[in-house]
């Protein structure tokens, strides 16, 4: 059967066109929020799902509508052979637009192959721009690395460099001028998350969490902050841009704000399971089924039917937690 309009709508009317893919949950990182215990991945080799079958699930995926993709982890570039597989993906029909997140600590050394394999949006993840700091979120010395890789995907011409910053009391919090400040010089896109409460176990959301709200205000000081009109492509950030800058700001309220109402989002686990809404642990087991020599038609189903169960929206507050790990889901 051929699909080509979209046929991912749930109860709520919601049309689901975005796929995220969690390519690993391996990452050469552990931040705070993370991984606080730096556990070792949890998977092994035969539990993720192979790029044969993330490509299969994807390209079912694209023909039920989904027209826009992102790839994550973990960190998916440490994963060998992503940038061919990216270039597999890029290639498939009534995909309109594809995207990567990463870390950024192997961004440099893989920018030629990520844009020659169709890749122009990318997200890094970076939380300070302090050398010191950096180590103390992630457990790593990266932070030139990290940078490196931003100032020549730049100048290579990669659009837009997206800046994602997690905000975190007495930690980072000081620096939200500074990253805001980064729009009047650089084209890029900050993007304020607010921390969620994803399987952190020893770090404390609840004393660590800062809602937009109060980081928009602080922000506010260095100039007013004009709304930048939304198009259909975007995802759930509020974006903003001070007069006469470069780049953008942009507020991503997943706690405070309640954005359920327009999510058009569903998400591929490394592990082969298909969950429709990022706070909520309930996922759809799709490797089990494809392992067990399901047709395209059969995983069409449970495609069908995870999204008519996708929930109206989430009730979670800073003071609970899910059992979900950012690096499998893919966040
Ligand atoms: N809360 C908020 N953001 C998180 N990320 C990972 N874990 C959390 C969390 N608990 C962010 C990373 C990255 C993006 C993919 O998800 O910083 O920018
Ligand atoms: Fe940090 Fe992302 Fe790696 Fe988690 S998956 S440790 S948030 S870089």
């Amino acid at each position: 059967m051929e699909y080509n309009h979209p046929v991912l709508i749930d109860k709520y009317d919601r049309h689901l066109n975005y796929l995220r893919i969690s390519v690993t949950d391996r990452c050469n990182l552990r931040c705070i929020y993370c991984r606080p215990d730096g556990s070792l991945p949890k998977l092994r080799h035969d539990d993720i799902l192979s790029y044969e079958e993330i490509y299969r699930l994807t390209e079912i995926a694209v023909g039920l509508g989904i027209n826009k993709v992102r790839l994550t982890g973990g960190e998916p570039l440490v994963r060998k052979g992503i940038t061919e597989f990216i270039s597999r993906v890029s290639s498939l029909h009534g995909l309109r637009e594809l995207s990567l997140t990463t870390n950024g600590i192997y961004l440099k050394d893989n920018l030629e192959k990520i844009r020659s394999a169709g890749i122009k949006r990318i997200n890094i993840s970076l939380d300070t721009l302090d050398r010191e700091k950096y180590v103390k979120i992630t457990g790593y010395d990266g932070f030139d690395l990290v940078w490196e890789g931003i100032e020549l995907a730049r100048q290579m011409g990669f659009h837009p460099i997206k800046i994602n910053m997690v905000p975190i009391k007495g930690l980072n919090d000081d620096e939200i001028y500074e990253f805001a400040r980064m729009t009047f010089k650089y084209p890029y896109h900050v993007r304020f998350i607010e921390l969620m409460p994803l399987g952190a176990v020893k770090f404390d959301i609840r004393t660590n969490f800062l809602p937009n709200t109060l980081i928009k205000a602080r922000i506010s000081e260095l100039g007013r902050l004009e709304p930048v009109s939304r198009s259909g492509f975007d995802g759930p950030a509020e974006r903003f841009k001070y007069n006469g800058a470069l780049g953008e700001i942009g507020f991503i309220s997943p706690l405070t704000e309640h954005f359920c109402r327009i999510c058009n989002r569903l998400r591929l686990t490394s592990e082969g399971h298909l969950r429709v809404c990022l706070l909520s642990d309930h996922e759809e087991d799709l490797k089990g089924p494809m392992r067990g020599g399901a047709s395209d038609d059969d995983l069409r189903r449970i495609f069908l039917s995870a999204v008519s169960n996708k929930p109206k929206g989430h009730n979670l507050d800073s003071k609970e937690s899910l059992l979900g790990q950012m690096s499998e889901i893919g966040g």
